[in-house]
């Protein structure tokens, strides 16, 4: 049990390894616009998506351990690699040692709720970073609600660089776009549904929709992650009392926190202050 941690009510810790986790918070503030949120992006040590396993799981701990010592008792991972990668382990082998109360939930099992009703075709595909395709939690999760669901998977590894580097309406971000859309519909053809299992592609929607053939749902997370929060803290009220109702948001990140309310302005539509984080 960590001594450090105070039992007094927090914020939410929403963390991401870069500017996606954005897209997810968004989304919970517009659903609970009352809530107190601490926002973690480890920029420096963007992207997650082509690290190890282990170098992931030590990473996210870090930042949840962090979160925690800031008062939050409640932990979202809004990164689908980290979710992938991270939380079972952080959820069974860390969070009894460090403290049985405190939660930490991810973004894949919400988004993979939804698409039960969504699919007709029953043939789903997966865009997502290396990690995530590779740690095959898509289909492992899918599988679980749907068993006749079939999953293909396309890894874009330049899609996160290119958002974090703000290059996500560039002309070149169509040629890596196209390309792995294409890929994705080559595996299988018979796609009705493609889940953007990465909280950085939703800001390259446009771009994803002008190369999809009509009549695919794209699926962003951030919808199915507030409604699953919000349901998640009227089902546990011991946990809602933990959680703060001020309406303020807080921003962390561990790059330059200059770099970080400019980028993260375009993301939020709003003028945003940041402190510069050190994670050791
Ligand atoms: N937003 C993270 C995700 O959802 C991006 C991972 C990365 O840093 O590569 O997977």
């Amino acid at each position: 049990m960590n001594k450090k941690l105070s039992k007094s009510p927090g914020a939410i810790g929403v963390f991401d390894s870069g500017y996606g986790g954005l897209t997810i918070l968004n989304q919970i503030k517009q659903e609970m616009p009352e809530y107190d949120y601490i926002y973690l992006g480890d920029n420096a040590r963007t992207p997650y998506g082509t690290r190890s396993f282990e170098i992931v799981y030590e990473f996210t701990l870090q930042a949840v351990n962090k979160l925690f010592e800031m008062g939050c008792h409640l932990v979202i991972l809004a990164c689908n690699t980290a979710s992938a990668k991270a939380l079972r382990s952080i959820q069974i082998n860390d969070l009894p040692g460090i403290d049985p109360n405190r939660r930490v939930l991810g973004v894949i099992r919400p988004t993979v709720e939804s698409i039960g009703n969504i699919t007709h075709s029953r043939h789903v595909g997966v865009l997502a970073t290396s990690g995530t395709i590779i740690s095959e939690s898509y289909p492992l999760e899918i599988h679980k609600l749907h068993p006749d669901i079939i999953v293909s998977g396309e890894p874009c590894p330049m899609w996160v660089p290119l958002v974090e580097n703000n290059e996500y309406n560039s002309p070149g971000a169509d040629y890596f776009v196209k390309q792995h859309i294409d890929n994705l519909l080559k595996k299988d053809s018979e796609i009705d549904t493609i889940i953007l299992g990465c909280t950085h592609y939703p800001l390259l929607l446009p771009k994803i929709e002008k190369y999809l053939p009509a009549g695919i749902t794209v699926i962003s997370q951030g919808e199915y992650v507030a409604a699953s929060l919000k349901s998640y803290l009227k089902r546990h009220p011991e946990m809602d009392k933990l959680c703060t109702k001020n309406s303020i948001c807080k921003f962390l990140t561990t790059e330059s926190e200059i770099k970080f309310s400019e980028s993260a302005s375009t993301f939020l539509n709003t003028e945003i202050s940041v402190e510069r984080f050190v994670i050791e």
